[in-house]
């Protein structure tokens, strides 16, 4: 379809965010603090942990033995309880830095996300359904401590928390907000697909849990010829996420959908893919999930998620290290999902085990290709998930 002149001149929905200079200034400076807890804190908690309180209880015959273990003899040191503490409220702070910007451009956010959903100058699709029951694990508190999440409506038509998810998201990894970047989670996995898998050009995608679809674009670069899908459950996001992608150009079907079961036909995709989806639902939506997964895939179709690694790919330490979130960010479900096996979890949902497999793959834009091939040859692993690595898992449908 012909884009019409006028969606060419009106701006992207992401440049009606304009920060007043103190409101920037306050974002930098959380981006900063989140940086200072994470990285620098993080480290220096391992290093006080490795050097002086394991020796310690060492020396006494009580060196702990589990990451239960270590968290026992941890919540109450001062260093982890100043770490966590910036961290919680860093975190906190990402989302309530942007509110303010968001607010004042909200009805013109509002009416452009509602023009290109009448006209879909690229081709897409937005399919909301009023009747849509949101699952409680969604709206019973605030996911990643970001007031209302995804599913918070406050106004017809609201794109609100698309703008916070998004460009709170921005604060807390620490980019500039109008510096477009790509998925970088989907750019790895197309990268990683397009060299173990030459030839593999799947007609339909499907991403689950694609909230404004920052992970689902990149796959219509990659496979340009395909046809894809995203669902979420929370309407403003993808209200967000349908404007984004029409006024970028790329064709993109997005629907309202609860991924536990979904209205597509049996075997109508040739790759699903999600990523930092499965944690944040209960065990019994993930294996629900998955099996829907195996019914939606094509034979040869494939399906890869990114995750976080599951407890045994990792040492006690870094589970330690993960279950941070359980308590501390509003996501209840994340230690019993990663302790499950995720090849386990695919064999249960009707995949062949030998069809299973879970790897951490290098991150597409940093690893460089000569380091890439060397990867594949088995000769250099890839970086840890969530420096310089993501941990994927998934599977591939034989019949
Ligand atoms: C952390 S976000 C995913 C981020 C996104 N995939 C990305 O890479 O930018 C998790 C998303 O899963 C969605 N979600 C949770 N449960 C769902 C379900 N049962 N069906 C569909 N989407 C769901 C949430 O609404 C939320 O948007």
């Amino acid at each position: 379809m012909a884009a019409r002149a006028e969606d060419i001149a009106t701006p992207n929905i992401d440049e009606l965010f304009r920060p007043t200079h103190d409101e920037r200034a306050r974002q930098s400076f959380v981006s900063m603090l989140r940086k200072h807890a994470i990285i620098d804190l993080r480290a220096a908690v391992r290093r006080h942990y490795e050097s002086e309180v394991a020796p310690a209880l060492r020396a006494r015959g009580a060196e702990p033995a589990t990451w239960r273990d270590i968290e026992r003899v941890m919540e109450p040191d001062p260093l982890h309880r100043l770490y966590s503490t910036l961290r919680y409220n860093a975190q906190e702070m990402c989302y309530l830095s942007v509110q303010p910007a968001i607010e004042r451009a909200l009805p013109e956010m509002i009416d452009l996300a509602r023009d290109l959903a009448t006209h879909n100058p690229a081709g897409g699709t937005l399919r909301l359904n009023p009747q849509f029951e949101i699952p409680r694990y969604l709206h019973a508190l605030d996911v990643h401590l970001a007031p209302g999440w995804v599913t918070a409506e406050h106004t017809e038509d609201d794109v609100a928390q698309g703008a916070v998810v998004g460009f709170g998201g921005k604060v807390f990894t620490g980019q500039h907000p109008y510096r477009k970047r790509p998925g970088v989670v989907a750019e790895s996995i197309a990268h990683w697909i397009q060299r173990t898998r030459p030839g593999f050009t799947p007609r339909r995608i499907l991403d689950l849990g694609t909230t404004a679809g920052k992970n689902l674009l990149p796959y219509k670069s990659a496979f340009p010829q395909s046809e894809a899908h995203g669902i979420d459950c929370g309407a403003p996001v993808l209200r967000y996420g349908h404007a984004l992608a029409e006024h970028e150009g790329i064709a993109v079907h997005f629907s309202q959908q609860n991924a536990e079961r979904t209205d597509f036909p049996d075997g109508h995709f040739d790759l699903i893919v999600s990523s930092f989806f499965l944690h944040e639902i209960p065990l019994k939506a993930t294996r629900n999930v998955l099996r829907e997964c195996h019914r939606l895939l094509s034979p040869g179709g494939l399906m890869v998620h990114m995750e976080l690694p599951d407890a045994s790919s990792v040492s006690e330490y870094d589970n330690f290290f993960w279950n941070w979130d359980t308590h501390n960010n509003n996501e209840p479900f994340y230690t019993n999902y990663r302790e499950q096996d995720p090849l386990r979890l695919c064999e249960e949902a009707g995949f062949l085990p030998a069809d299973a497999f879970k790897l951490t793959i290098p991150d597409a834009a940093s690893f460089g290709e000569e380091r890439y091939a060397r990867f594949l040859k088995g000769e250099l692993p890839a970086p840890p998930h969530g420096s310089g690595g993501w941990f994927i898992f998934g599977a591939e449908r034989r019949g």
